[in-house]
């Protein structure tokens, strides 16, 4: 019987993805960062003001400074690629002020890199999205000037290995309905 996860790739794609965090050094081809990042920008963005900037890190030299920037995490220097997502504050703290700056950049740019994520893995990629950083650190090492904020190191390679799913709460714990 076809479920509702065989007959939507969208789905498939939601639930096929885990974070990755060893990689094939197999480079990725432009075509498919251009397909992640062309997902990206397609995300909603308040005001549809679009604050989000994406460094595509292929240099090792800089993929080992980002690694050393997040604490040590060496999957972001072996993987082919890491995404640096910056948010432009100034985009959208002329309009919104603070809630601009505070909230608004940082959904917006989340949103932007969980399309990244999923079409990654529709494309046969592994992710991990990268929180833990020091961020002067990797705008040192990004020579990024202070109006961008970087906001997640997502690397992206070919998956080595499986990975296992991690669990998540059930629904029943986290939604309820109003009706
Ligand atoms: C905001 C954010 C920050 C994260 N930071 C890190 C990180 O620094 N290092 C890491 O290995 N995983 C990081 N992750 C990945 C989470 O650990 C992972 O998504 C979570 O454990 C669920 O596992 P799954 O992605 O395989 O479903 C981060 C995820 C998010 C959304």
């Amino acid at each position: 019987m076809m479920t509702t996860r065989d007959s939507f790739p969208l789905i498939r794609a939601i639930a096929d993805r885990v974070s990755v965090r060893q990689f094939k050094p197999t480079p990725i081809p432009e075509e498919h960062l251009r397909a992640m990042l062309s997902a990206a920008i397609q995300a909603p963005s308040a005001g549809n003001r679009q604050p989000w900037r994406f460094l595509v890190v292929r240099n090792p030299g800089l993929r080992q400074r980002l690694a050393q920037a997040a604490h040590g995490q060496s999957f972001v220097a072996a993987a082919p690629v890491a995404v640096v997502i910056l948010a432009d504050l100034p985009r959208t703290e002329s309009r919104y002020g603070s809630r601009g700056t505070s909230l608004y950049a940082l959904q917006d740019t989340a949103a932007a890199i969980q399309n990244l994520l999923l079409t990654a893995v529709s494309l046969g990629y592994g992710t991990c999205w990268v929180g833990a950083f020091a961020e002067d650190q990797a705008a040192a090492a990004l020579d990024l000037p202070s109006a961008l904020r970087p906001v997640a190191i997502i690397a992206v390679g070919v998956p080595a290995g499986v990975t296992r799913a991690r669990e998540r709460r059930p629904l029943e714990e986290v939604v309820e309905f109003r009706d």
